[in-house]
């Protein structure tokens, strides 16, 4: 960053302030090679202050142009291309990693603004499904962003705990349930009885009404109704948090949506003293026509609520509770609708604050290239996914590095870090395909090939003992091996920031993929520990590369073994 400054600062000298610094910051490119140079500058922009062809003005730039601290600086058609010094450049990135340590990155987007990120979100009485995994991973690596960026995300879970589905699910354990059955696997169990009530619903519709009335009786506080409901919660919530347990992920607040029950009321009155409401076969809507929307259902016809009536409560409080700089809900793409509906809504409430909520949707998970479904028995259930992936972690341990201490500990930081980073590397929205042994590979595009170069890092700083690089006169690196290295590391800062404004971790993971790539790269052509006028500068360059390396990790949630 400070070195693009340097270049910005260059062109504008050399035009005598014709064009102001940020403005040049903002033009300056990278060229795709970098036998073109470090960095380009279009002298497209000047044309039309000079009334010359760009390719006429780039040369005569050059001319004008302080070549201190410049390896090189040349005209190339309409571009002027800037070679760093190699030297100072790199003794200026190390030195400051070396410095701030994982706290490199860190920049001030946010000025401590509240973050609420609606994140995981999976439902009471039902497994957790791949779509949550995506939620809660994506989730807690932007929160984890959000936070480097100095600004103070809430993580949010919000539980489908309220619902028609619940008074289906009372009926259910009324008809054939036993407690006994519960108790030894709640999540299958109450799952069996929710798909058993369907099949018999189809030739029972009246089980329907029944349903409701269960329901009805839940949101007016019915003892019965409370109790089993708050014990079918009770027991999804443990399974639940053994899950978040092993993905190393809490939360700030539970609050689903039977949290909001009392506080539906108000949203309806709100609705009905703005005049929003209309009814519609019984049924009270809000018409969103006018922004092309289907018309929102806030009460059903026996007056209870739905899905899109506690996300209304929910985001009247928590704009309330945080008044919030962003609001995020971290949802798969197919509840886009919902979302629109939803600030759509809220707009018409005439809250502008709702132009900061914004759905962060993701693409789908599938097997085989066929999408998930509980119904037709085609799901992956994400704790197996979890112990399998340790487990294979652990064969690979045994036979690669069966001496490593603390194994246990390894397999379970390689196996479930392999799921996390595998979800993360592909771009939010794409979809993508499940294959287990794909996600825990050593080698390639996967987490474990970056944890493994950390402990790679890790390992030549422990041959190379003790070594107080912090205070080190470092000499700089002006090797073509090394270069691409320090290259990556000066980028680390832009990455998080675009990670952020992107809302998109995948970009930290191909980054540190990259990053990995050049330094395995690097140590195959080179001695590090050759006793030479540059060995410490070499060796901070391992430490900035195990830093930077593990900081990536971190901010995807995904822990770096020492060794591996
Ligand atoms: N429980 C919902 C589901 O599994 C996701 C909830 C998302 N958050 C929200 N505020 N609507 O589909």
């Amino acid at each position: 960053m400070e070195q693009k400054k340097l270049v910005a600062q260059a062109i504008v000298d050399a035009t005598g302030g014709q064009l102001s610094l940020d403005e040049v910051m903002s033009k300056i490119e990278v060229p795709k090679s970098y036998e073109l140079g470090d960095y380009a500058f279009p002298a497209f922009i000047l044309s039309k202050v000079y009334r010359k062809a760009p390719q006429q003005i780039a040369p005569e730039l050059v001319e004008k142009i302080d070549q201190d601290g410049f390896d090189k600086v040349e005209a190339v058609g309409p571009y002027v291309n800037f070679f760093l010094d190699k030297k100072s450049f790199s003794k200026n990135v190390l030195a400051a990693i070396l410095q701030k340590k994982e706290g490199y990155g860190q920049q001030d987007l946010g000025h401590a603004g509240n973050v609420p990120i609606d994140m995981s979100s999976p439902n009471i009485a039902k497994p957790m499904s791949m779509g949550h995994l995506r939620s809660t991973v994506i989730g807690n690596s932007l929160a984890e962003l959000l936070k480097k960026a100095n600004y103070n995300p809430i993580k949010i879970n919000h539980l489908g705990d309220w619902g028609t589905q619940f008074g289906k699910l009372i009926e259910a354990y009324k008809l054939w349930g036993s407690e006994e059955e519960v108790r030894k696997d709640p999540i299958n169990t109450l799952l069996k009885y929710y798909v058993h009530f369907h099949e018999v619903d189809e030739k029972q519709p009246e089980l329907d009404d029944e349903a409701r009335a269960w329901f009805k009786k839940l949101e007016d506080g019915d003892e019965e109704a409370t109790n089993l409901w708050q014990w079918f919660r009770d027991e999804s919530l443990k399974f639940f948090k053994s899950i978040y347990q092993k993905l190393g992920i809490d939360f700030d607040s539970y609050n689903g949506e039977s949290f909001y029950n009392d506080k539906m009321d108000e949203v309806v009155n709100l609705l009905e003293q703005k005049n929003l409401l209309q009814e519609s076969r019984g049924a009270e809507i809000v018409d969103l026509e006018k922004y092309g929307l289907n018309p929102a259902l806030i009460k059903k016809t026996d007056g209870t609520t739905l899905y899109i009536t506690r996300d209304l409560a929910a985001a009247l409080y928590r704009y309330r509770t945080y008044n919030f700089v962003q609001s995020l809900y971290v949802v798969g793409n197919e509840q886009t609708n919902h979302f629109k509906q939803l600030k759509a809504v809220l707009k018409e409430m005439g809250y502008e604050w709702a132009d900061d909520i914004h759905h962060i949707p993701f693409g789908l998970i599938t097997s085989g290239g066929k999408k998930l479904s509980t119904r037709k028995g085609n799901i992956i259930l994400l704790e197996d996914v979890l112990n399998d992936a340790v487990d294979l972690a652990k064969k690979q341990i045994a036979e690669k590095n069966p001496d490593l201490p603390n194994k246990d500990q390894v397999a379970e930081d390689v196996g479930v870090g392999a799921v996390i980073f595998h979800d993360l590397k592909n771009e939010r929205l794409n979809n993508f395909d499940f294959n287990l042994e794909e996600v825990v590979r050593f080698e390639g595009e996967t987490g474990p090939y970056v944890q493994y170069s950390h402990a790679r890092a890790m390992s030549i700083l422990r041959k190379a003992g003790n070594v107080d690089l912090e205070n080190a006169q470092l000499a700089g690196l002006n090797d073509e091996e090394s270069w691409e290295v320090i290259r990556q590391l000066s980028n680390f800062p832009a990455m998080v920031r675009r990670a952020v404004e992107e809302y998109e971790p995948s970009v930290i993971a191909k980054y540190s993929i990259h990053l990995s790539k050049s330094f395995n790269k690097y140590y195959a052509h080179t001695k590090v520990l050759t006793d030479d006028d540059q060995k410490d500068s070499r060796l901070a360059m391992v430490a900035s590369v195990a830093i930077v390396l593990k900081e990536s990790l971190r901010l995807l949630g995904v822990n770096a073994p020492n060794e591996m």
